[in-house]
């Protein structure tokens, strides 16, 4: 089963990392230099996607413009002599086919993905949240979603990929309960979104990244509101299941929440620790300023 289209939905406000995200996307937030976006379709074309439907809204036109081309920019690269920038720059217009459509009104996660409905078809496709990084320590070098993909296509059937956070937390995020049928691979029983610590199944939480059979529209299309009022994508998955099996991935490595202050600080500085051209002298300045603490 080839995977070869995805869904990025980046439609919300941000609130948590107001006010920068007043007038632009917090997925246009850098990781050092990069948008946190782009790492998110380079995940995509690096896991064999080659087409991409982005679901925007109202102040989210950098990410359309970023994704273009910008000819007067690559004319000033060009006759300023910055080659290795200029290709670089080009490059990112040619990292997929994508496409883009407004959300007519944020009504949740669930509602978000619907709009990808006539741009799937009936065909299994990714889904990774626009504001999610995950690392991963896999050997092979393959991104969470190749990994995801890679079940859904030995089963046929959806994927989800885990991540235990603290017991304290699971209220947050979309909670998986199941039995582990291979090396952190889940077959899900429970998915329960935002949960209370007492009702949670396990402290496995939805970290971003999806893998669907198509069928999942059609839970979606007959989903009623729920957490918040909102179409949950985690109860058209739990209504999923008791027709169609669900997989989950505990994925060995680690989930940055871009849209989150702290863990945005923290992934700069991680990011910018391991890059040749920032490391060491961030390194240095760390010392520095860890010994006036
Ligand atoms: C969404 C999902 C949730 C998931 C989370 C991961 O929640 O509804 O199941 O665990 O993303 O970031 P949100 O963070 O949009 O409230």
């Amino acid at each position: 089963m080839k995977v070869r289209k995805a869904v990025i939905p980046a439609a919300g406000f941000g609130t948590r990392f107001l006010p920068a995200t007043k007038s632009q996307p917090k997925e246009m937030l850098p990781i050092v230099d990069t948008p946190t976006i782009q790492y998110v379709v380079k995940e995509c074309v690096d896991s064999g996607i080659t087409d991409i439907l982005m679901v925007i809204g109202k102040s989210k036109r950098a990410i359309e413009e970023h994704f273009y081309r910008n000819f007067e920019l690559e004319d000033e690269l060009r006759e300023k002599g910055k080659t290795d920038l200029l290709a670089e720059i080009e490059s990112i217009s040619n990292l997929a086919n994508i496409h883009f459509v407004w959300q007519k009104e944020l009504n949740g996660l669930g509602d978000a993905v619907m709009y990808g409905r006539s741009f799937v078809g009936n065909e299994p496709f990714a889904l990774l949240l626009g504001d999610t990084l995950l690392g991963t320590n896999d050997e092979l070098g393959r991104p969470v979603t190749k990994q995801m993909i890679e079940i859904c296509s030995e089963h046929g059937e959806s994927v989800v990929a885990l991540e235990e956070v603290d017991w304290d937390k699971v209220e947050r995020y979309g909670i998986g309960g199941g039995e582990e049928v291979g090396d952190g691979i889940f077959k899900l029983d429970q998915l329960v979104e935002k949960p209370s610590r007492d009702d949670a199944p396990s402290n496995l939480a939805i970290a971003g990244r999806y893998v669907f059979i198509p069928e999942i529209f059609d839970y979606l299309e007959s989903q009623t509101p729920g957490k918040n009022g909102e179409i949950q994508l985690t109860d058209a998955m739990a209504r999923m299941m008791s027709d169609r099996s669900i997989y989950g991935l505990r994925f060995d490595g680690k989930r940055y929440d871009i849209g989150n202050k702290l863990d945005f600080l923290k992934t700069n500085i991680e990011f910018g620790l391991k890059r040749p051209d920032t490391g060491p002298a961030l390194a240095e300045f760390i010392n520095e300023i860890a010994n006036d603490l």
